[in-house]
């Protein structure tokens, strides 16, 4: 380890040059804690993030806010949030209300999230896996008619925690029906982190061969065996450059049981800086966001890099 606390450089061969980080924190990270935080936390969240050097950094979800009262503030949040030099905001829109109501706050970055199991689209979405698609292709098509950037999630990529394993030609058959919507990226989801790197190096084969480019898919792993660093490496020499994280390794699905943290930024940005992989953030920053952020909800980040590297400042 350096002085400055940062790892030692070692490049490794067949590694891509930058990784743009999807920053899920505010969104996936926030949806799921059992008291709801302040708007003005979750405003200083997302400012503290992009200070520390994130580019896209998701910012909540106009979903129901029944279903997800933690993001009921949504309105009172995106103004607050743009104008940030360089970031991009997306926010998650399940149907044509919630693009309606990103749309008229100016958003021009959206997702639409879809799953490959049944159970998962009915728990999560209170459809049918079809009738979330037929749902989804209009709202594709007016965010793109409108210029708006459109990503398309696919949950439960390895594993579902009603049905168990998942065959990799559900995931490729979803993944197919949103690249022919319009979707301009995919995120494959690990919901409930059950991923091994073989598992994710022969899915992302499966779907190159199935006519899904690489750069078209990011990555989006959970933590819950401690596999997401590992899954994402296999992601990254198979040429992905696209990972989600969540500062501090905040994150779950309400929606979906044993769904826990996601990969954690400072994980992911440590082992990239070792990696000499640029993401233009800084760690330093980054972790003493983190442990602000663990301070609002009153307990520690589950991040081992943000551990060890605020330990080290007592
Ligand atoms: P529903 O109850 O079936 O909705 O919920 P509906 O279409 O029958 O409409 C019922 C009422 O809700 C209507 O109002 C609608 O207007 C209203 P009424 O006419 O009765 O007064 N409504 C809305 N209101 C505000 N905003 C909206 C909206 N839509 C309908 N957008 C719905 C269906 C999809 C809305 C609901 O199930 C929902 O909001 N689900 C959100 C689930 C969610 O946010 N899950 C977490 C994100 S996904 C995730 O975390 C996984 C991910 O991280 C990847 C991974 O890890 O795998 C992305
Ligand atoms: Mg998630």
């Amino acid at each position: 380890m350096t002085a400055d606390g940062l790892p030692m450089t070692r490049p490794a061969p067949g590694l891509p040059a930058r990784v743009r980080i999807h920053e899920v924190g505010a969104r996936d990270g926030l949806q799921n804690e059992q008291a709801t935080v302040p708007t003005d936390v979750k405003a200083e969240f997302v400012h503290r993030l992009a200070d520390a050097g994130l580019t896209t950094i998701e910012a909540t979800s106009f979903v129901h806010p029944k279903w997800v009262p933690q993001l009921a503030d949504a309105e009172e949040l995106f103004p607050r949030l743009t104008g940030l030099p360089g970031v991009n905001l997306p926010v998650l829109v399940p149907n044509r209300r919630g693009l309606d109501r990103a749309l008229a706050l100016g958003a021009r970055h959206v997702a639409v999230f879809a799953s490959a199991t049944e159970s998962f689209a009915k728990a999560n979405l209170n459809r049918t896996l079809d009738d979330s698609l037929a749902v989804f292709a209009p709202v594709v098509r007016h965010a793109k008619d409108t210029g708006v950037h459109v990503r398309g999630y696919v949950s439960m990529c390895f594993g579902d925690p009603w049905e168990g394993p998942v065959e990799p030609a559900q995931v490729v058959r979803v993944c197919a029906a949103l690249r022919d919507m319009g979707c301009d990226e995919l995120s494959l989801g690990d919901t409930i982190g059950v991923a091994t790197p073989g598992h994710v190096r022969d899915l992302l084969a499966l779907l190159n061969a199935e006519g899904v480019p690489t750069e078209a898919l990011g990555v989006h792993f959970h933590d819950t065996y401690g596999q997401a660093l590992a899954n994402t490496l296999a992601a990254l020499q198979h040429g992905v450059t696209t990972v989600d994280a969540s500062a501090g390794g905040l994150g779950g699905c309400p929606f979906a049981k044993s769904a826990t943290g996601n990969l954690a930024t400072e994980d992911l940005v440590w082992m990239l800086r070792g990696l000499g992989i640029e993401t233009g953030v800084d760690l330093g920053r980054l972790t003493a966001t983190s442990v602000w952020m663990a301070e609002q909800l009153g307990r520690p980040s589950p991040s081992r890099t943000v551990r060890a590297l605020s330990s080290k400042d007592q």
